[in-house]
Formats: C-alpha cells, sequence, structure tokens
C-alpha cells in the first residue's frame, strides 16, 4: 500500500468518500429532478432507493475496493475473475463521460462566482445567453479541469484528504443559514409543501428511473469510484458504518439543498410554483434571484461565498471522478501519477466540448444530437451523455457488481471482508439484510431499471 498511498485516517476515508459524493448531484441535479418529477412523490421514491439499494452497493464497492486495493479493472483481475473486469472498464469509461459534462457545470458555477462578486445578479435572466457564451465558460472549465488535475496529482492524503476535510463542514453550513433565510420569505410554505408533501398520483415510470439515476449519481456509485477509493482504505475500518455516515451525509445534504431551493421558488412565483420544473438551469437562475432581493453588500457576500462552496463541492467530486481513470492508468499501464493525471484530464476535457458548445452555441450539439423517438423530442449532448452515463451505464453497473459480490465471488468473501473493522457484523440484521439485497434484490431491480431506462430514453418505448 505504501507506494500508492492512503488514506491517513478513518475520517479522511470518510471526509474524501462523502466529498466525492456531495457535489453539484445535490445541489444542482436534485433539485432539479425534483423539481421535474413532481415534486415529493420524487423525494420519497428517491430516499427509498439510496437507503435499500443504494447503500449495500456502496457497502461491496467499498469492500472490494478494500480487499482487492486496486483500481476498478484491477480489482476484478486481482480476485481472479479476469472476464469480469469488464465491469471495470465500463465503470471507467462512465466516469470519463460523467466528468466530461460534469466539468462544463462545474465552470458554470465557477463563473457565477465572478458575477456574484460584482452583484450582477441579473446573470439570473441571462442564464440562457451566459452558457452560449463557450469561450467564457470554456475557460472556466479549462481553470476548474487544471484544479481537479492538481488535487489528483498531490497524491490521495496530501490533497484530496485535506480538501475535502475542510470543506465539508463550511458548505453545511452556509447551506443551513441559506435555508433558514428562505423559510422566512413569503409563500416559502408554498414551497415546502410541493417539496414534501407527496402527490402519488405524479409518479410514472420514468419518475422511478430517474429517481434511480439520481441516487446513483448522487452517492457515487456503480462506477467503481468507491472500489477506487475504498482501495486506500485502513484494514481496521468499519466498512458498515463508513458507507452508512457516507450515504445519510449525502442524502442530507440534498434534502437541505431542496429545503433551500424550494421555499425560495415559493416565494419567487408567488406561490404557484411555476418554474420549479425548469430543468437544469434551476439553481442558477433561481439562487441569483434570491440573493438579489437580499441585495447590497449582503446579498453580494452571500451569493459569493455560496457559489465558492459549491465549487468546493463539485471539486470534491471530479477529483474522485478523475481518480477512477488515473488510478486505473497508474495500477495497470504502469505510468507515472504526474503525467497520467494530466493526460487523462486534458482527454477529457475534449470529451467534454460537444457538453460545452451544445447548449446553444452549436446547433448541432445544442438540439440536434438525438431525436428520441417518441414525441419527437430533440436532446443536446450534455442530456444525452448524462441519460447514458448516470441513468443507463451506472444502474447497470451497480447491477453488475452486486451480483459478481454474491454470486461470483460469494457472499462468504464478501462477508469476511465486510467483518474486518466490524466484528458484531457476522449474525446481525444487516448481513442477512445485506446478503439478501446484493444477492437477488439489487440484481433484479436494477436490471429491470436499467432495460426500462433504455427503452424509454433511447428507443422512446413506454413500458410503465
Ligand atoms: N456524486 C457526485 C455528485 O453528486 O455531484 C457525482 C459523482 C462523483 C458521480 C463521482 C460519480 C462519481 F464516481
Amino acid at each position: 500500500m505504501a507506494n500508492r498511498g492512503g488514506f491517513s485516517s478513518k475520517f479522511g476515508f470518510i471526509m474524501a468518500a462523502a466529498g466525492s459524493a456531495v457535489g453539484l448531484g445535490n445541489i444542482w441535479g436534485f433539485p432539479y429532478e425534483v423539481g421535474q418529477g413532481g415534486g415529493a412523490a420524487f423525494v420519497v421514491i428517491y430516499l427509498l432507493f439510496c437507503f435499500i439499494l443504494c447503500f449495500p452497493v456502496m457497502v461491496t464497492e467499498i469492500a472490494i475496493g478494500r480487499k482487492t486495493q486496486k483500481n476498478p479493472v484491477g480489482a476484478f483481475n486481482s480476485l481472479g475473475y479476469k472476464n469480469w473486469n469488464i465491469v471495470g472498464r465500463l465503470g471507467i469509461f462512465s466516469g470519463v463521460l460523467i466528468l466530461s459534462f460534469y466539468n462544463v457545470i462545474a465552470g458554470w458555477a465557477f463563473g457565477y462566482i465572478f458575477e456574484m462578486v460584482s452583484g450582477n445578479f441579473g446573470i439570473a435572466e441571462k442564464f440562457g445567453e451566459y452558457i452560449t457564451q463557450v469561450f467564457k465558460v470554456g475557460a472556466y472549465g479549462i481553470i476548474f479541469m487544471t484544479v481537479t488535475a492538481y488535487v489528483v496529482s498531490k497524491g490521495i492524503s496530501g490533497g484530496i484528504e485535506r480538501a475535502a476535510k475542510l470543506l465539508m463542514p463550511t458548505l453545511i453550513g452556509m447551506m443551513l443559514i441559506l435555508v433558514i433565510y428562505s423559510l422566512t420569505l413569503p409563500h416559502s410554505m408554498d414551497g415546502l409543501k410541493f417539496y414534501l408533501i407527496p402527490d402519488f398520483s405524479k409518479l410514472s415510470g420514468s419518475v422511478i428511473y430517474n429517481a434511480m439515476g439520481q441516487a446513483f449519481f448522487s452517492l457515487s456509485l456503480g462506477m467503481g469510484a468507491l472500489i477506487t477509493y475504498g482501495s486506500y482504505v485502513g484494514k481496521s475500518d468499519n466498512i458498515i458504518s463508513s458507507a452508512a455516515f457516507i450515504t445519510l451525509a449525502d442524502v442530507g445534504i440534498a434534502l437541505l439543498a431542496g429545503l433551500m431551493i424550494f421555499p425560495l421558488i415559493g416565494y419567487m412565483s408567488a406561490g404557484t410554483m411555476e418554474g420549479a420544473g425548469r430543468g437544469p438551469g434551476l439553481i442558477f437562475v433561481t439562487l441569483p434571484q434570491i440573493f438579489g432581493t437580499i441585495g447590497g453588500g449582503l446579498g453580494i457576500a452571500s451569493g459569493t461565498i455560496f457559489f465558492v462552496l459549491l465549487c468546493f463541492a463539485a471539486l470534491t467530486s471530479t477529483v474522485s471522478l478523475l481518480e477512477v481513470p488515473v488510478a486505473y492508468v497508474v495500477d495497470e499501464m504502469k505510468i507515472r501519477r504526474a503525467r497520467a493525471v494530466w493526460l487523462v484530464a486534458a482527454l477529457i476535457f475534449v470529451i467534454g466540448i460537444p457538453s460545452l458548445i451544445g447548449n446553444g452555441y452549436s446547433d448541432f450539439f445544442s438540439t440536434n444530437f438525438i431525436t428520441y423517438k417518441e414525441g419527437g423530442q430533440d436532446t443536446d449532448f450534455l442530456s444525452f451523455v448524462a441519460a447514458l452515463a448516470n441513468d443507463s451505464i451506472l444502474p447497470l453497473g451497480g447491477c453488475l457488481i452486486s451480483f459478481f459480490a454474491a454470486h461470483v465471488w460469494k457472499k462468504h468473501n464478501l462477508d469476511e471482508e465486510l467483518s474486518i473493522g466490524a466484528p458484531g457484523y457476522k449474525g446481525s440484521f444487516v448481513q442477512k439484510y445485506l446478503n439478501f439485497a446484493i444477492g437477488y434484490f439489487a440484481p433484479i431491480v436494477l436490471t429491470s431499471v436499467f432495460i426500462f431506462t433504455v427503452l424509454f430514453k433511447f428507443f422512446g418505448i413506454q413500458i410503465l
């Protein structure tokens, strides 16, 4: 382990893994998915998925990582199942895709820091135009990718762990203040109702698949990110309690983001909740408006601090996204870490260019890239990549990882690894539930979700 580096403490690992989980997915993605999915009913489904399905997958990923101390491809090889390393390859592929568009959105958020500093709250109305300025937002994207690569090049405990330990607690504090503020505004209760009182008539098949995709994305599951982070974890750590903490932290911050945004939308729409279903632009439009209503120095300060923290949250995620292909290149191709980092980062930036220019700048990548069969709906490149990676490959990866652990590597080996550092694990209810979830529940549910999502998203066939 010495030459690969490792987390210096259990706390460091938990913070880094929670840092990976908590990111744009929670603060940018979750509220807009809730808005589009009709509100609280989406939230309920999402929570169920996180706890009963994703948590067992998370435990499994960390266990495989710690057992093998390898990247997602090397992990399957070192357990002796070379054929299965395709799952690791799939994970690395989806990580590359995710980072390619994630960095674009992180670049938008980064640029917002400067808009807030200069008090330009009117950017809310001009968001659509802002993202077509590809040279400007592209430069922000280059800066973001460079910082990510720098942190990753510093290795595990020096870069990743140190950054995460400081930033996560600050982010939570800032969000709590904004939640309290937004709850004091008129019509905030209409927002809360939309967010917290479920109307199950709004549930449809696609709401369910999107909730699953969102849960996987938000918890950084299904692509081996946690196999990779797990590979740096010490043998004395309790994987179950670490995974529980990471899940709770991630879900907690997503819920907090909703508590911050929906009362604001209630206020801005005078209670009609119009605009809640706006989609990916949601926080980029709603939040500056609200900082504008705070106004003055306080508005500028809170807007700036918020977007700085959002960028830090995104950074601890981009770092983990980049770490996955880098660990693979370092371990399997024997390229030096520093060189691998810059090569991979540059390549991913280039892959992200269509996502960058597909928001109004290039017609082809903005609207004509793919037309879904049913309804003839046009889709931009970024949404297409997100549907492919987040909603399709991640659940598929999670399904294969669970099936592998339970039926190929075998449950007793998994249990053995999990009981290291967790003396009470064997014979406990948690063990029984994990065995059931990983062996049967997750593979069946995830296979169904995968099939339904692909049929619906790419072929326009709606079964449910
Ligand atoms: N979980 C991150 C977020 O919610 O923003 C995104 C992510 C990071 C997904 C790392 C997957 C991953 F491996």
